[in-house]
């Protein structure tokens, strides 16, 4: 038994690669003390380690790069900007050589506001509007990704009308359903996503674009899912994938040139979780690729990814201030115990996924080292529901108590950027730290920028 506290300590895979605790128990990340954070910029707010955002985007690209130059080929990395994007993120991508993968007009403006080219980004969307295919065009994007026959001849007819040649990927269902949970998994056939490579629309797809003159059929495109830590149905996918290719080489003579094989690389949220290693895969998918080209007898394609949490999600912390702190008696047929409620000032508005897919999380005091002795405790937020759970069990110092910081690892993939006004709470800032500095990426919403849109 030590006397050390429950919460401590940090554990690396968690926490953002900058993060330090000084002798007093208190912790800083980028060099930056999150007590004088919290001081000057108000709680809740997420706390970015830029050096490990760009550690991590530099990371993921040598690493495909150095599996796929031994295959002899090239890849791209997109960074997808749903797991959170911003201008000064965009560009820290692009400055770490990756290029940008968005989903909506929202994220094409930001990614293009931050000075991204065109041909650098990419466009999602399985509903996408006629003014997000414009704007696109008009960017002259390196790619749209057809999600539907009928977008096969919006796309067209756009193109014509703007009388440019579309760059066009055919997002497919391989079949191959990986990750974490229901929603958040996109490849079995039951969903919105892609054309079925088994149910034949894939390939009628891909037909329907070579027999448009005003699209350029780039790539064959194929995402399975998210927070995925097993990588086998990467390389499924890509079987499937480089077995279309070769198919509609044979009915067509067009050999695909480039297979996107989308993100889903999962993080630890909990002590003790491996996140997948993006070395590994990498090496493994390359193979996958490799083997199957040989097999067909086709050769192999450049090849894109797109990973969004693998390089954002552990980078950020959202940092709390505690509130009330409730024991609350829970009978249970082997007893009771005590389960320590301990409210904090955000919450579901600024994390859903506990709420939306009952992700769990950790939590930590940081702004002293707790006194000996744990409690089970729940980490609340402040909203009008009782599934309003931050963190769902969590052993804190038992002296947890009213004005600690509280701040919870692995938040900054699809945490500010699924954040909502429920209850009319402001959405909270997303502050930039490196070398001692703290920088303003999105500033804090207020109660006047949420009065402004009531215009009745
Ligand atoms: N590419 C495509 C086409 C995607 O649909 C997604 C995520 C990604 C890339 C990036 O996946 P990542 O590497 O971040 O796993 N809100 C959910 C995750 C939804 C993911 C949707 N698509 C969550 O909080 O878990």
């Amino acid at each position: 038994m030590t006397d050390r506290p429950v919460d401590r300590p940090l554990d690396p895979d968690l926490w953002p690669a900058t993060t330090t605790v000084a002798a007093d128990g208190s912790v800083s990340i980028g060099g930056v003390d999150l007590r004088a954070l919290a001081a000057e910029h108000g709680t809740p707010a997420y706390v970015l380690d830029e050096a490990d955002f760009r550690r991590r985007a530099r990371g993921f690209r040598e690493a495909f790069e150095r599996a796929f130059g031994a295959i002899g080929t090239e890849v791209d990395v997109y960074y997808a900007g749903k797991a959170f994007l911003s201008t000064a993120v965009a560009r820290w991508a692009v400055q770490e050589g990756l290029r940008i993968d968005t989903a909506t007009g929202g994220e094409l403006a930001v990614a293009l506001r931050a000075g991204v080219p065109g041909d650098h980004i990419g466009l999602h969307g399985n509903n996408k509007s006629d003014t997000e295919i414009a704007r696109a065009l008009d960017a002259g994007v390196g790619r749209l990704v057809v999600d539907s026959l009928l977008e096969v001849d919006r796309v067209a007819d756009a193109a014509a009308a703007a009388g440019v040649r579309a760059p066009v990927m055919v997002r497919v269902t391989t079949g191959v359903h990986a990750g974490g949970h229901e929603y958040i998994s996109t490849a079995h056939e039951d969903q919105k996503f892609g054309l079925s490579i088994a149910g034949g629309q894939a390939l009628e797809a891909l037909e329907a674009v070579l027999g448009r003159p005003d699209l350029d059929l780039v790539g064959i495109h194929s995402h399975i899912g998210s927070q995925i830590l097993d990588a086998s149905g990467f390389a499924v996918a890509a079987r499937r994938i480089l077995e279309l290719r070769a198919r509609l080489a044979e009915r067509t003579g067009h050999l695909v040139r480039e297979v996107d094989l989308g993100g889903g690389y999962g993080i630890a949220y909990l002590p003790g979780e491996a996140p997948l290693d993006p070395a590994r895969v990498a090496v493994e998918m390359a193979r996958a690729v490799a083997d199957v080209c040989a097999e067909l007898g086709t050769s192999v394609p450049r090849v894109s990814v797109e990973p969004g949490r693998a390089i954002v999600g552990p980078t950020t912390v959202t940092v709390y201030s505690v509130g009330t702190v409730k024991p609350v008696v829970v009978e249970e047929e082997d007893g009771a115990f005590t389960r320590t409620y301990v409210s904090v000032d955000g919450g579901m508005s600024d994390n859903l996924r506990p709420a939306l897919y009952g992700a769990r999380y950790s939590a930590a005091v940081v702004s002293r080292d707790g006194g000996p002795g744990a409690v089970r405790a729940r980490v609340v937020g402040k909203h009008c529901e009782s599934g309003d759970v931050v963190v769902h069990d969590v052993l804190l110092p038992a002296d947890v108590r009213a004005g600690d910081l509280l701040a919870v690892p692995a938040t900054g993939a699809y945490g500010r950027s699924m954040a909502s006004n429920y209850n009319l709470v402001p959405r909270p800032p997303v502050l930039a730290v490196r070398d001692g500095e703290v920088s303003v990426l999105v500033r804090r919403e207020t109660e006047d920028d949420l009065l402004a849109l009531d215009v009745g």
